[in-house]
């Protein structure tokens, strides 16, 4: 059910801590969204100024530099700094992306960062992804089978058949696509959302997969599925250069053809 208004303990209203840049001619300023919910305070924005030239060239270089020489309880995640894991997501300047593909020469101004938006933080650039996997296992992401496999070894694809998950293998669920859906916004409780959307797909695509009765079944509701109305937000922050409005729409096209 969506809420309109934040509850109280969520307003950012807690006192702005500055941090001044000792020196340099390349200052750029971070404005990051803090909130720790052992102090019981309010999250706020804290202000650190940095000294590009001493300083990696992407985001998450800054948020190191921030952790490791200003103020080491700064949380976010991160594992593989080459948008491969899919941990470092979050907003910058109004935008979601990876902090390690997002280059600090290509945001202008003040930059701002905050969490993955509408998902409850767990501390600082931390959001708690536990609704978003949940509805990752309803979709069984893993190949399903009734036959036996074929010579008892590996159950082969032609390379059209494997073309086919083009597009759809390389997503690393991030989720920056589904907290930039305003239908997920307002419906994630039963909408799947665009990133949990595209790898069903992924499974419905794939030709050695012999659920896709079931997998359309659990797919043909109004919320899960129908939600989606096109709006292209998902397509448009993919990190991966990914499109889960199409898939949504094959989706929908393979629920149309099997009425026929
Ligand atoms: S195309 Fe669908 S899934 Fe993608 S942002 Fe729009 S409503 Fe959300
Ligand atoms: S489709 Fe793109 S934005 Fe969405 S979860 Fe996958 S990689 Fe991230
Ligand atoms: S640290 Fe792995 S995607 Fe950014």
């Amino acid at each position: 059910m969506a809420t309109f208004t934040l509850p109280k303990n969520s307003r950012i209203t807690g006192k702005s801590r500055e941090h001044k840049a000792e020196g340099g001619t390349r200052i750029k300023t971070f404005k990051i969204y803090r909130y720790d919910p052992d102090s019981g305070e309010n999250p706020r924005y804290d202000r650190f100024a940095i000294d590009l030239d001493q300083c990696g060239p992407m985001v998450l270089d800054a948020l190191f530099k921030i952790k490791h020489e200003i103020d080491p309880t700064l949380t976010f995640r991160r594992s593989c700094r080459e948008g491969i894991c899919g941990s470092c997501s979050m907003n910058m300047n109004g935008r979601n992306g990876l902090a390690c593909t997002t280059a600090i020469a290509d945001l202008n101004g003040e930059i701002r960062i905050t969490p993955l938006p509408h998902m409850e933080v767990i501390k600082d650039l931390v959001p708690d992804f536990s609704h978003f996997y949940a509805q990752y296992a309803s979709i069984r992401p893993w190949l399903q089978t009734v036959s036996t496999t074929p010579s008892g070894k590996e159950r082969l694809q032609s390379p059209e058949q494997r073309e086919k998950l083009d597009g759809l293998y390389e997503c690393i669920l991030c989720a920056c696509c589904s907290t930039a859906c305003p239908s997920y916004w307002w419906n994630s409780e039963k909408f799947l959302g665009p990133a949990i959307l595209l790898q069903a797909y992924r499974w419905l695509a794939d030709s050695r997969d012999e659920m896709t009765g079931d997998r359309l079944d659990q797919l043909e509701d109004p919320y899960r599925l129908y939600r989606c109305h096109t709006i292209m937000n998902c397509a448009n922050v993919c990190p991966k250069g990914l499109s889960p409005a199409k898939a949504i729409a094959e989706t929908k096209k393979m629920l149309v053809e099997r009425q026929m």
